[in-house]
C-alpha cells in the first residue's frame, strides 16, 4: 500500500470502463477526473471479449490508449486481469469451461462470472491472456496495481470439479479409510468403496452428509484459490514490483478469507452498506475491522462501493446529500488508504446501466459529481491518515470453517447464525467508541485485553487451547452460545459442552433447548431482561452465575457466567440477550479489561474511532449530537480549532488532531 500512497496521498477513484464509450468520451474522462482528485481507476475487469475478440486473436489498441491517457493524466492504473467474465466464444466452443449448478443444470454466457473454477481449458484460456496482458503492461507508467479476476466466488458441480475434489481430498485425508472416517459414512449407508463414487454434494432425496459439504466448501475456497495464485504469478513474474489484489465482498460466505489475504499484497473489499437498514453503520464498520484483520492492521482499499443508490436490491434507496462522503471517510477511518467507486461513467446499457457513478447519466453540472468532487479534493487534507494504525485492545473472532460447519443443514435452529452474533458483540463494542481487531480462530491472542468469541461452533483442539490459556494468562474472554460443539470434521465432542473450553468457563451444558420465543433473564441482584430463540441447560462449575433465566424450563438456571479461570476472567453466555443486556454484558467485560472507547459517554449514532493521531467522529444519526471531547484539536477537515464539545448535524464527520 505504501508503494501506491507514496507521492500520491490518499486514492481517489474508480472502476473506468471506457470499452463502453466512443473514444472522443475519454478525453473528457480524463479532465472530470482530474478535476475531481481522482488518481487511481481500475480498467479492464469486463474486457476479456475486447481484448480476445475470438481465441487466440489479441487487441491491446485500445487498451494502449486507455493506459497512456491515463499516465498523461498522472493517474495511476489498478489493470485488471478480465478473466471474470469469459467471451461466449469460450463457453460456445468449450462448454465443459461453464458451470453447473448442483442440480446438474449448465449455467450460460449473457451475463457474467460464467466458469468453472477446476475447467482446465478456462485455467489454459485465462492463463494465456493473462500473460500477454502482463507482458504488454508490466512497464507501462500508468500501471500501480494488478486486479485480480473480480469477487471471487463461483461454484462449479461438475465432473472436472468431482475429479477436483477427490484429488483435494486425497490431499486432505490421504486414504478412502481416512475420509469414510472423517465423513462419518457409516451414517445412512454412505461408505465409499472406491474414489470414483465420491461426490461434489449433488441435488439428492434428502440432506446431505454435513463433513462432506463442509469439504465441498474448503474445496471451493481452495480451487478459487488456486486461480487466483496461478494467475498472481503469472503477474509477479512480469512485474514483480507491482502489487497484487482482488477484491473481497465483506462476510462473504464462498471464500475463506483468511486463507485468501495470506496470499494478496493488500486486502480489496467491496462494499455496498444497505441505506434502508439502521444497522447498516455498525455492520459496515464490523466489515471495515474485517478487512483491516485480514490485512493483519496493514491499510486496505475500499475498491468499490456506490455514490448513491444500487440497482441490484429490489427497491434502490438513494443516499442523501452528504452520506457519499460519511460513507467513504468512515472506510477511511477504520484503515483504508484508498476510497474508490463503482463505477466512474454510469453506463447507458447492460445489467448496471441504473447503478449510481460518479458521473451520473445526467453529466457532471450536478448535485452527486459535485458531491464527489468536493470528497475527492478534501482527501487532500487527510493526506497525514495514509498509512496510519487503527489501534485497538479488544479482538473478536471469526472463522470461515466455523461459519461454514454452524449453516451445515440439521442443526438445532436455524436463529443462530454465525455472522449475525458476530455483529450482535461488535455493536455494543461499536456503541462505545472501542475499536476492534477481527481476528482469526487460530490468531496469537497475547496483546489483547479482551477476546470476544461471539459463536466458535466449530473449534480445533489447538484453538480451545488457545482460548484457555489466553484467560488462564490474565485475558478476558467472552465466548458465544453453541461454541465449541465440533471438531474440525464436524464430529461432535462428547461429553458435557462446551467440551474443550469448559475447564476455562468453570461450567458446562447437558443440552441445547431452541426456544419458542422470548425468555424472561434477570441479573442477579439486577434488573430483568430478555433473551430469545437459544437456551442451554448449564450448570456452574467454578464460574458465577452472574444472570439467569427466570421462565419455563431453565427458570432459576445460569443464563450468563463468568468465571475467575488463573490471572482472567472468561464469560459464556448460554442464550441469545436482548441488545440492552448484551449491552451491559459488554461494558462489564470492557471493565474486567479495563478498556476504554476513544470517547465517553458517546451520544447515540455517533461512531468514534483514532486512526494514528486523528480522532475521527461520524455522526450517523438523525439528529444533531453534541460529542463531549476534551482537549484543542484542530478538525482536519475544515482547519478549525475546536477546545470542548463538537457539535456534528446528521452525516457530519469531525477529524481531530490534538494541538
Ligand atoms: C460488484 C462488481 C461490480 C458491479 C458492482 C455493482 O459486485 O464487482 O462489477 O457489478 O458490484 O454494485
Ligand atoms: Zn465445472
Amino acid at each position: 500500500m505504501r508503494r501506491l500512497t507514496e507521492g500520491r496521498g490518499l486514492l481517489f477513484g474508480g472502476d473506468y470502463n471506457p470499452e463502453q464509450w466512443p473514444e472522443e468520451v475519454w478525453a473528457e474522462d480524463a479532465e472530470l477526473m482530474k478535476a475531481a482528485g481522482v488518481n487511481l481507476v481500475t480498467v479492464g475487469v469486463f474486457s476479456w471479449a475486447r481484448l480476445e475478440p475470438e481465441p487466440g486473436a489479441r487487441d491491446f489498441g485500445w487498451l494502449d490508449r486507455v493506459m497512456d491517457l491515463m499516465a498523461g493524466a498522472g493517474i495511476a492504473v489498478d489493470l485488471a486481469t478480465p478473466t471474470a467474465s469469459p467471451p461466449p466464444w469460450l463457453g460456445h466452443r468449450w462448454p465443459e469451461t461453464l458451470p453447473v449448478d448442483e442440480s446438474g443444470h449448465r449455467l450460460w454466457w449473457g451475463s457474467r462470472n460464467q466458469f468453472c473454477p477446476s475447467s482446465p481449458v478456462y485455467r489454459e484460456r485465462a492463463l494465456s491472456i493473462v500473460t500477454d496482458l502482463a507482458a504488454r503492461y508490466a512497464g507501462h507508467p500508468a500501471l500501480a496495481l494488478w486486479h485480480v479476476g473480480n469477487e471471487y466466488g463461483q461454484i462449479c458441480h461438475c465432473d472436472a470439479s468431482a475429479e477436483a475434489f477427490r484429488a483435494w481430498l486425497r490431499r486432505r485425508h490421504g486414504g478412502l479409510d481416512a475420509l469414510n472416517e472423517a465423513w462419518g459414512t457409516t451414517f445412512w449407508s454412505q461408505r465409499y468403496a472406491r474414489w470414483e463414487e465420491v461426490l461434489p454434494p449433488r441435488r439428492a432425496p434428502y440432506m446431505i452428509n454435513p463433513t462432506q459439504s463442509l469439504d465441498w466448501r474448503r474445496f471451493c475456497s481452495d480451487a478459487l484459490l488456486e486461480h487466483f495464485r496461478a494467475e498472481r504469478d503469472v503477474l509477479r513474474e512480469h512485474a514483480p514490483d507491482v502489487p497484487v489484489t482482488t477484491n473481497f465482498m465483506g462476510l462473504f460466505r464462498p471464500v475463506d478469507a483468511w486463507k485468501w489475504a495470506a496470499e494478496e499484497d493488500l486486502v480489496a473489499n467491496d462494499w455496498y452498506p444497505d441505506p434502508g437498514d439502521p444497522l447498516s453503520p455498525a455492520r459496515t464498520a464490523l466489515v471495515h475491522d474485517l478487512m483491516r484483520g485480514l490485512g493483519r492492521g496493514r491499510p486496505w482499499l475500499l475498491m468499490e462501493q456506490a455514490t448513491s443508490g444500487v440497482n441490484w436490491r429490489p427497491h434502490n434507496l438513494p443516499k442523501p446529500a452528504g452520506q457519499l462522503r460519511l460513507e467513504s471517510l468512515q472506510a477511511l477511518a477504520r484503515g483504508a488508504d484508498g476510497l474508490c467507486y463503482f463505477q466512474w461513467r454510469a453506463s447507458r446499457f447492460g445489467a448496471e446501466r441504473f447503478h449510481a457513478a460518479m458521473v451520473p447519466h445526467a453529466g457532471p453540472d450536478t448535485r452527486l459529481h459535485r458531491e464527489v468532487r468536493a470528497h475527492g479534493r478534501e482527501l487532500r487534507r487527510l493526506a497525514a491518515v495514509a498509512g496510519q494504525p487503527v489501534p485497538a485492545r479488544v479482538a473478536l473472532v471469526f472463522g470461515w470453517e466455523s461459519w461454514w460447519a454452524l449453516e451445515e443443514r440439521g442443526r438445532p435452529s436455524d436463529r443462530l447464525n454465525a455472522d449475525e452474533q458476530l455483529l450482535a458483540y461488535y455493536v455494543p463494542l461499536w456503541e462505545r467508541g472501542v475499536s476492534v481487531d477481527v481476528v482469526p480462530p487460530d490468531a496469537d491472542l497475547g496483546g489483547y485485553a479482551l477476546v470476544v468469541v461471539p459463536n466458535l461452533f466449530l473449534v480445533s483442539d489447538r484453538q480451545a487451547a488457545a482460548l484457555t490459556a489466553y484467560a488462564r494468562g490474565g485475558g478476558v474472554l467472552v465466548v458465544g452460545p453453541f461454541s465449541g460443539v465440533v471438531d474440525p470434521d464436524g464430529h461432535v465432542r462428547t461429553g458435557r459442552f462446551p467440551v474443550p473450553l469448559r475447564e476455562a468457563l468453570g461450567a458446562s451444558g447437558e443440552e441445547w433447548l431452541p426456544a419458542e420465543g422470548e425468555v424472561g433473564c434477570r441479573w442477579s441482584g439486577g434488573p430483568g431482561f430478555t433473551a430469545h430463540a437459544w437456551t442451554e441447560l448449564m450448570a456452574a462449575e467454578g464460574a458465577e452465575a452472574v444472570a439467569e433465566f427466570t421462565e419455563g424450563e431453565l427458570a432459576g438456571r445460569p443464563a450468563i457466567l463468568r468465571h475467575r479461570v488463573g490471572d482472567g476472567v472468561a464469560w459464556y453466555v448460554a442464550t441469545m440477550p436482548e441488545p440492552a443486556a448484551l449491552a451491559g454484558l459488554t461494558a462489564r467485560a470492557l471493565a474486567d479489561a479495563g478498556v476504554r472507547g476513544a470517547v465517553a459517554d458517546l451520544p447515540p449514532g455517533v461512531e468514534a474511532v483514532r486512526r494514528g493521531e486523528v480522532l475521527f467522529l461520524l455522526n450517523h444519526g438523525s439528529a444533531t449530537a453534541e460529542v463531549p471531547v476534551a482537549g484543542p484539536a484542530e478538525d482536519l477537515l475544515t482547519g478549525a480549532v475546536t477546545d470542548g464539545p463538537v457539535t456534528l448535524a446528521p452525516r457530519a464527520v469531525a477529524a481531530l488532531r490534538s494541538t
